[in-house]
């Protein structure tokens, strides 16, 4: 456990009492923001209605993690965009999904000798990894769409943005629309950063307080799918953590018999909450699928989840095939009311215009 305040006390100013999920929570904005910009309603216990994260921005229109995809977003309406950060070998936060480059970006047409084997542990992979390429190098790769089934039209035109230029777009961008845009950062893969003397906690830290003074006060949600990373954040500054729960498997960082299983358990869901304030669940954590892919019955995970005081957004919606249930009948606010029904606190979408649409007319 790091240190500061328990979620049941007042931290920096955001009430975050266990009964928190009964408030509306107000994200005030703070010195490099508009002044007029308004407030982020970072609700909970579905007493209002979910807040919508763009995830990789506006990734079901362009190239994810890129600039033009966050913007896109926040104009199609998302309260928070979400880059996935990991670092260059020079020390420079970037936002990609994962470290391996190839299949986001042109780095093969662009650095062919950079192609290597990593290992991780019985595991390796083959291609180029962002570890093993300066900032400098990184700024001549053209970001392009990740899935086959997407258009390919914006492929070659944005680059890779820094984590500290996503910040200024938020910023920028909250003061262009009047609204709080908040930032939903996840450190990816930090234990192997970490071992490869690249950790990436301390900038992550450094980069947030270059935009926001009061880190308490600021829209601002950190998440992992580790949990000692987490805890170790919550010792360095009182920024809001989300545990982040998959449907198997367990955190790279996990020991002894914790899984993400166990964590999305109501006790592990108590256990979260003396760390966290919130968690990332994988929809089917909330709404499982059986063996023939139809629907099941919800689980318990967000009720119990909201009795140990925790908020609980969703990931991932996504209107496209190969992602969208055939139950829904072709409609994607379907899926968007049947989870808001449950009380869920927010939404990740590949979508936000979607999102937007079907939960904003609630
Ligand atoms: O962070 C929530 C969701 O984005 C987790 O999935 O793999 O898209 O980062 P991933
Ligand atoms: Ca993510």
């Amino acid at each position: 456990m790091g240190q500061g305040a328990e979620p049941g006390e007042a931290v920096g100013g955001f009430i975050a009492s266990r009964c928190f999920r009964l408030f509306t929570l107000v994200l005030a904005v703070t010195n490099c923001a508009p002044a007029r910009a308004g407030s982020v309603a970072a609700t909970s216990g579905g007493q209002a209605t979910p807040i919508i994260i763009a995830h990789r921005g506006a990734s079901g229109y362009r190239p994810e993690h890129t600039l033009a995809a966050y913007e896109l977003a926040i104009r199609q309406g998302a309260d928070f965009i979400e880059p996935d950060v990991v670092i260059t070998k020079d020390g420079v936060l970037v936002a990609r999904h994962e470290h391996r480059l190839d299949e986001t970006t042109d780095v093969a047409e662009r650095f062919p000798d950079l192609r290597t084997v990593k290992r991780f542990g019985n595991d390796s992979a083959t291609g180029w990894f962002v570890e093993d390429l300066t900032l400098a190098q990184l700024r001549l790769l053209r970001a392009r769409e990740r899935l086959p089934s997407r258009s390919h039209a914006y492929d070659g035109q944005f680059g890779i943005p820094t984590l500290d230029e996503v910040l200024a777009l938020v910023l920028r961008m909250s003061g262009e629309t009047g609204r709080v845009i908040g930032v939903y950062p996840e450190t990816k893969s930090p234990s192997y950063f970490r071992s490869i003397d690249l950790p990436l906690e301390e900038k992550l830290i450094a980069a947030l307080r270059r935009h926001w003074s009061d880190l308490a006060d600021a829209p601002v949600l950190v998440q992992s799918f580790e949990v000692e990373n987490l805890k170790r954040l919550r010792s360095m500054a009182p920024v809001r953590l989300i545990q982040l729960l998959d449907a198997q498997g367990a955190p790279a960082d996990a020991g002894g018999t914790t899984t993400y299983a166990t964590l999305a358990s109501a006790a592990g869901l108590r256990g979260i909450a003396r760390y966290a304030h919130g968690v990332g669940a994988n929809k089917r954590l909330i709404i499982p699928v059986g063996p023939d892919g139809r629907l099941l019955p919800p689980t318990s995970v967000v009720a119990d989840a909201h009795a140990a005081g925790l908020i609980v957004h969703v990931w991932t919606f996504r209107s496209d095939a190969p992602f969208f249930a055939a139950q829904y009948g072709g409609d994607p606010g379907a899926e968007y009311r049947q989870f808001a029904a449950l009380g869920i606190d927010g939404v990740f979408s590949d979508f936000p215009d979607h999102a937007a649409a079907a939960l904003r007319r609630r």
